[in-house]
């Protein structure tokens, strides 16, 4: 018989994934390219911070603020009410969590009830509800703009620490993996919505946005064509997920990704699978061939200590 106590239980029960802040030098050239360019729209800005939103109904899917250097500035999470954020919190301290904010209204655009604490790798993670609502932007949804932030994809020095943290803690499911090179994490029924990439270092490897059909994630690539905005890598369709992508780099230099179709998963009936890395299962079009060494590079980034908000 084993004596082993039983384990925690994970400290919420994540419903999507909101949006992620990034910092960098170039906030407002990068702001600008994600209004622009990118199809965002700005809801709100204040001093130096712009937060921006898709055409679904999240207040905002992406901050951008000053940094010193490209970094990660937070990720945020949707939980169902205030007592869940409250009794996130009680679990985090049960596990010796530190929080870097108590629950409490959130001193942001949206608002909102949260508390954040940071990871492992000193990412900061954000947990919130009741956060103010937006009209609809796009009606009818014919706008190539994107809908919402499908997944971020971050690199992180020790891949099975990162999973074990997301999935203890976080009550993340793995959904695949590709090699022991990537896993793909999901909240909900989109087959991911983090996906951990083994490197170097700790860095954002990418951030996508997810476009309504493979119709508008076509136009949406024309769109930038015509703005003489090309893909790094795609446009393709990926095995594990199954999503379309085009990768394009943003005015900091930071990684964005059109996407659209990602799997859907059925909680009781998915079965996690190792995929190769193989052309085939990576690219199933056959159209965008291996990434180049430019976007490998973009993707890579520049180390990310995280911890920004101690400084
Ligand atoms: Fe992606």
């Amino acid at each position: 018989m084993s004596t082993q106590a039983p384990a925690a239980a994970p400290i919420a029960r994540l419903r999507t994934l909101r949006s992620v802040a990034v910092r960098t030098p170039e906030a407002v050239a990068a702001a600008e390219f994600y209004e622009q360019v990118w199809g965002l729209q700005q809801v709100e800005a204040d001093n130096g911070v712009s937060w921006l939103r898709g055409s679904g109904a999240e207040h905002h899917i992406l901050e951008v603020r000053d940094g010193e250097a490209n970094g990660l500035g937070k990720i945020a999470f949707s939980v169902g009410t205030p007592r869940e954020v409250d009794e996130a919190a009680r679990r985090l301290a049960e596990r010796g969590i530190a929080l870097v904010a108590e629950p409490g209204t959130l001193d942001q655009a949206g608002h909102g009830y949260g508390l954040r604490f940071a990871d492992p790798e000193n990412r900061l993670v954000e947990i919130s509800c009741d956060v103010e609502a937006v009209a609809p932007r796009d009606p009818d949804g014919r706008k190539a703009v994107p809908r919402k932030l499908a997944h971020i994809v971050l690199n992180t020095v020790d891949i099975d620490a990162a999973c074990a943290f997301y999935t203890d803690v976080l009550g993340m499911r793995i959904s695949d993996w590709s090699e022991h090179q990537m896993a793909f994490l999901r909240v909900n029924s989109d087959h991911h919505v983090i996906a951990f990439n083994k490197a170097e270092w700790t860095s954002v490897n990418h951030m996508a946005y997810e476009m309504a059909s493979v119709d508008h994630f076509m136009r949406g690539i024309g769109r930038l064509k015509h703005q003489g905005v090309v893909p790094l890598w795609g446009p393709g369709r990926h095995g594990p997920g199954a999503n379309t992508f085009s990768y394009f780099a943003d005015a900091a230099g930071l990684v964005c990704e059109y996407t659209s179709e990602v799997a859907q998963v059925q909680e009781d009936a998915w079965l996690c699978r190792v995929w190769r890395r193989t052309p085939e299962l990576s690219d199933l079009w056959g159209t965008a061939g291996p990434p180049s060494a430019d976007v490998r590079s973009h993707m890579a980034g520049i180390p990310d200590a995280g911890g920004w908000w101690k400084r």
